[in-house]
């Protein structure tokens, strides 16, 4: 039989470069296109042997290069985005520009193409902060910053264009955590357990209690690999992805961080004010349709372990929130500053 082809924008990010080799392990050939903004040639070497092919460039200005959609793929997965309220806030119309514009404009180039499934990387930051109840896929969406927004406006145009012959599925997923070749410091758990190791001390700036669904990215990888190959009699699905087991208070993270790296401890600013950024998400769907083999492997501890292993393979510096090699938003505005990226298509709004 032959390997399913899937082509993948924004495949060079923290969860590409995990997918990338998650699919390849899985014999499916991976089409990339990414404008490779937090790698360098060096990095992309490492991934270039579990993709059949990559074009680097911007999708803004590639997505009518022929050389791109020369092959009928099985599915289009769009991982391309500014990924944090951060990055949103900084960049709002280049938030909505790349997450939501021109993942329709890809979604309708694929759909005329005669390419039948579309993956798109969703968000259950949509739901907006309540930890009162656990949305579900019919809950009210309430999203409260620029990415969450342009997830919602992504979202509801894809729903629009799908069809019995071109089938979305919407994963909306949990907060990621987890190594990557393309590691991420401003991910709540990543950030816990660099803290834990590299200063031995886990400061949560709020009273801790607010409630986080996580998800590892080697998870998210086992979601879209479930999906590539899922058939639903509806032909647009939004699904949350994440677990009940993976669901804690921040201050519990900070716990179980500070009971696995020794020496460290652990400050709990316990005066400060609630943090009102607090939610919890149903993921019984997920639970029901995924089944055993897709269901999320990684529980905390296993994460925590993981990333342990690759924070002390790594020189990160005792400042590193503060680096723009570890935080994609400094990593952004440091690249406009030295004129690394093309300001044409990186306007600051
Ligand atoms: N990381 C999380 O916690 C999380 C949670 C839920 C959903 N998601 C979604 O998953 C997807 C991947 O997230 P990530 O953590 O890997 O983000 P990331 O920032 O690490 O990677 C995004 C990648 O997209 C590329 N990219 C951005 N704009 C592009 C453009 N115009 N043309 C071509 N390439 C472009 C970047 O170069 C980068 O390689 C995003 O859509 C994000 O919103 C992430």
């Amino acid at each position: 039989m032959n390997n399913k082809k899937i082509l993948v924008i924004g495949n060079l990010g923290y969860v590409g470069c995990v997918l990338n080799r998650f699919l390849y392990e899985e014999n499916i050939d991976i089409y990339g296109v990414d404008a490779n903004w937090f790698g360098n040639e060096e990095s992309f070497n490492l991934q270039k042997k579990f993709i059949k092919r990559q074009v680097i460039g911007d999708i803004r200005k590639e997505i009518l290069n022929e050389d791109i959609w020369d092959i009928k793929y099985d599915a289009v997965i769009y991982l391309a985005a500014v990924s944090n309220d951060p990055m949103g806030k900084r960049f709002a119309n280049v938030t909505h520009q790349i997450n939501a514009e021109f993942c329709l404009k890809v979604a309708i180039e694929a759909k005329n193409r005669g390419i039948e499934k579309f993956i798109f990387a969703s968000s259950c930051s949509m739901y907006g902060m309540s930890d009162n109840n656990f949305p579900n896929e019919s809950s009210e969406l309430s999203p409260m910053t620029e990415y969450a927004k342009s997830k919602v406006w992504a979202e509801s145009e894809l729903k629009n264009i799908s069809s019995d012959k071109f089938n979305v599925l919407a994963l909306r997923f949990a907060t990621a955590c987890g190594s990557s070749p393309s590691l991420r410091l401003d991910l709540v758990l990543n950030d816990l357990v660099a803290s834990a190791i590299i200063n031995k001390h886990v400061e949560v700036l709020s009273d801790g209690t607010p409630w986080r669904p996580l998800v590892h990215v080697q998870d998210m990888s086992r979601a879209i690999r479930w999906s590539i190959d899922y058939q639903d009699q509806n032909s647009f699905l939004p699904i949350n992805v994440g677990s009940k087991e993976f669901t804690f208070q921040v201050r519990d993270f900070a716990k179980f961080v500070v009971d696995s790296v020794p020496n460290s401890k652990l400050s709990i600013a316990t005066d400060k004010a609630v943090d009102s950024r607090s939610y919890k998400v149903d993921f019984s769907l997920y639970e029901s349709l995924s089944g055993s083999k897709y269901y999320p492997k990684f529980d905390a501890y296993k994460s925590i372990t993981d990333l342990i292993e690759c924070v002390n393979s790594l020189e990160i510096p005792n400042d590193f929130r503060a680096s723009n090699k570890w935080m994609r938003l400094k990593f952004l505005e440091n690249s406009i500053k030295m004129n690394q990226l093309n300001n044409e298509l990186f306007k600051i709004s």
